[in-house]
């Protein structure tokens, strides 16, 4: 039985600092096994009690994992300088102090993103060695081309010389102007560029898989949802592209026209 006091708890597993979790138990804001504990020094067992702050329960494990379905005007960033963050959808209640996105998708890109405090975790996930297949969904200037999937399973060249890995490509099932792609390497706008090469445009981008982790059709775009830890174990497998494909064409193109066309 591992005991930790309350505050302490809450604090390294949201936005709150001590004194405001001392003023929302002070509140009647804070419940502990269903019943609401007045005074923030209670210590409890940080393994099996269950803590909800303002209605939220609070997660036992020490670092939080986040899917955000990503919205455009949005930067991947921790630093306001850059502009409005993609940390301002999280709600405080799961938001923690050392969040930050895993990945990349550009201001203008929306779809699955993954938002943690697990610093191995994301380094495992960006390394080379691991990274992980990334599925888009394109919507196109010009209609697609066949010839498209040949020249991206050979590996694209950039218009700056550098080469991409062989990556998969497939036409959208009800549109010539969507198709989807997977990635295994993350290189700076590097869908756009791709398809720049072959001498079309990306007019919107959504990442609509990380692994073997499909963005739920039920979480709208601008919301959040907490993963399990086991969920974010299944981001390491991969997912068959062309099952992937023909399951999800129809929901994604949807989403892409209802939402952006
Ligand atoms: N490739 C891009 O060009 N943009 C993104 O946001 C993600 C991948």
């Amino acid at each position: 039985m591992a005991q930790i006091r309350l505050d302490k708890f809450i604090s390294e597993r949201t936005e709150y600092t001590r004194s405001q979790i001392k003023e929302l138990a002070a509140k009647g804001m804070i419940r502990l096994d269903g019943a609401v504990v007045k005074k923030s020094d209670t210590k409890i067992d940080s393994e099996s009690s269950e803590v909800e702050v303002c209605g939220q329960k609070i997660g036992t494990s020490r670092y939080k994992y986040i899917l955000l379905n990503k919205p455009q005007g949005y930067v991947c960033s921790t630093d306001e300088k850059d502009g409005e963050t993609v940390l301002k959808l999280i709600p405080p209640e799961i938001r923690t102090k050392g969040m930050f996105p895993a990945g990349r998708l550009d201001k203008d890109s929306i779809g699955a993103l993954l938002i943690t405090d697990d610093g191995e975790l994301a380094h495992k996930m960006l390394s080379p060695k691991h990274h992980i297949p990334k599925i888009y969904i394109v919507k196109l200037a010009r209609p697609f081309e066949n010839n498209y999937i040949n020249k991206f399973e050979k590996g694209i060249v950039l218009a700056d010389g550098e080469a991409c890995l062989p990556a998969r490509l497939q036409k959208a099932k009800n549109s010539d102007r969507l198709a989807f792609v997977e990635l295994y390497e993350g290189k700076y706008h590097q869908v756009k560029r791709m398809f720049a090469a072959v001498g079309n445009h990306v007019e919107l981008l959504m990442r609509v898989s990380l692994g073997s982790l499909v963005l739920p059709e039920k979480l709208a775009i601008g919301e959040c949802m907490e993963l399990l830890h086991k969920d974010v174990e299944n981001l390491f497998k991969g997912q068959d592209f062309e099952v992937f494909c023909s399951r999800y064409s129809a929901v994604f193109s949807a989403n892409l026209i209802n939402n952006h066309l």
